[in-house]
């Protein structure tokens, strides 16, 4: 089978395709124990791998992946409004070595008609740019996900502000998502302050320190005592220091990263996603080491300061080995995106449910 066709999301179809009819899953699902032991922000998780924010569209796919035993599920950004997509097409294959963090290309490419040798080693392009159903509908199909969580697994809805104005008019529509989003019940909400893919002001806030940090503290207001995480995308160094400096009052964990916005070109120079769209993310097997480097210094970070902040890594999670590689620098949680796309059992796979003879490579 074609490495695309391993995918649970349909590259070659719509978003709105893979909403109605996904997830694309025709495999077994072995039976496996629930043993909840890993402390997750006042949860005793079966283990402390998971989904970010961006595969999980529905409660459908919460469903399945949730089956597959992940145990933190992310349900995609919502928004206080109905918003559109993308155009289609929506998710590319990218050619690229793996990324170095303090030297990123200035440009990658997305060859057409080629697909990586693996899914271990899959990296993609991926431009959405956080479409939203109508709170009501959305709010209804989180209490939906709800009901298919097993003993030891959590989920958190993430949100995002809709940027129109003003900075005033953005805080307040973070205070309105993180509002409708605590009504479903969910017990864990993030706030996407890192998406590459909208040119509007709220894809940045991550570089904006007292803006994230306005943004947290309103939101903290109305959230009282549930738990919130902020996904960022990669920074190091003093910009990352001041960041979570900003955060570190208001919220209890930040996920990095997202994906890496670069100019994303075809073989002829051109951008793969058309003229409207010369960036876009970059995520998976490419990105592990901006991941890792993002983790290690959010860790030493919260260790000098004494930040009392779960830090969750993300980026590149394409086998269980990687899963440990976060682990061991200290990291709470570990999230896989593109990797549990196109290996839905890696989650089965890290807990010795399956093995690796499951992975066709
Ligand atoms: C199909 C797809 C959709 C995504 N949508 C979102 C999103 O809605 N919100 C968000 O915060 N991140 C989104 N992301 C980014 C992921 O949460 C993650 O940060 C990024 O893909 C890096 O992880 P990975 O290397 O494991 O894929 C999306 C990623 C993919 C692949």
């Amino acid at each position: 089978m074609s490495i695309k066709g391993l995918a649970t999301y349909d590259m070659d179809r719509d978003y709105y395709h893979n909403l109605e009819q996904g997830p694309r899953f025709t495999g077994e699902i072995p039976p496996w124990k629930t043993q909840p032991a890993f402390p997750f922000l006042g949860h005793t998780l079966n283990s402390p791998l998971g989904i970010p924010a961006g595969l999980l569209l529905d409660s459908k796919w919460i469903k399945l992946y949730a089956q597959l035993g992940y145990d933190i599920l992310v349900y995609k950004t919502v928004r206080s409004r109905q918003y559109p997509v993308h155009p289609w097409p929506n998710c590319l294959f990218v050619r690229t070595p793996m990324l170095s963090p303090r030297d990123l290309p200035h440009r990658v490419v997305a060859p057409r008609n080629w697909e990586p040798p693996s899914p271990r080693q899959v990296t993609i392009t991926n431009s959405f740019g956080m479409p939203s159903l109508e709170p009501p509908d959305w709010q209804e199909d989180v209490e939906r996900a709800l009901d298919h969580l097993r003993k030891g697994q959590v989920i958190i809805v993430s949100g995002v502000g809709t940027f129109e104005d003003s900075e005033e008019r953005l805080v307040q529509d973070f205070v309105r998502v993180s509002s409708m989003i605590k009504e479903t019940g969910v017990p864990v909400v993030e706030l996407n302050f890192s998406c590459p893919n909208t040119a509007e002001g709220e894809g940045v806030i991550y570089t904006d320190p007292p803006l994230a940090g306005r943004i947290a503290r309103e939101v903290r207001k109305v959230l009282e005592d549930t738990p919130v995480l902020i996904k960022v995308g990669l920074l190091l160094g003093r910009e990352l220091k001041g960041l979570m400096k900003a955060l570190a009052p208001w919220v209890q964990g930040i996920v990095g990263i997202n994906s890496v916005s670069l100019s994303v070109v075809d073989e002829g120079g051109q951008p793969a996603l058309g003229p409207e769209r010369t960036t876009s993310g970059v995520c998976g097997w490419a990105i592990r080491q901006c991941g890792l480097a993002f983790a290690k210094e959010a860790l030493a970070i919260k260790e000098v300061e004494k930040y009392d902040l779960a830090i969750c890594g993300c980026g590149g999670v394409t086998h269980p080995s990687h899963v440990e590689e976060y682990l061991n620098l200290g990291v709470q949680a570990v999230f896989t995106c593109t990797g549990a796309m196109f290996n839905p059992y890696l989650a089965l796979e890290y807990k010795g449910v399956v093995g690796s003879s499951a992975v066709p490579v």
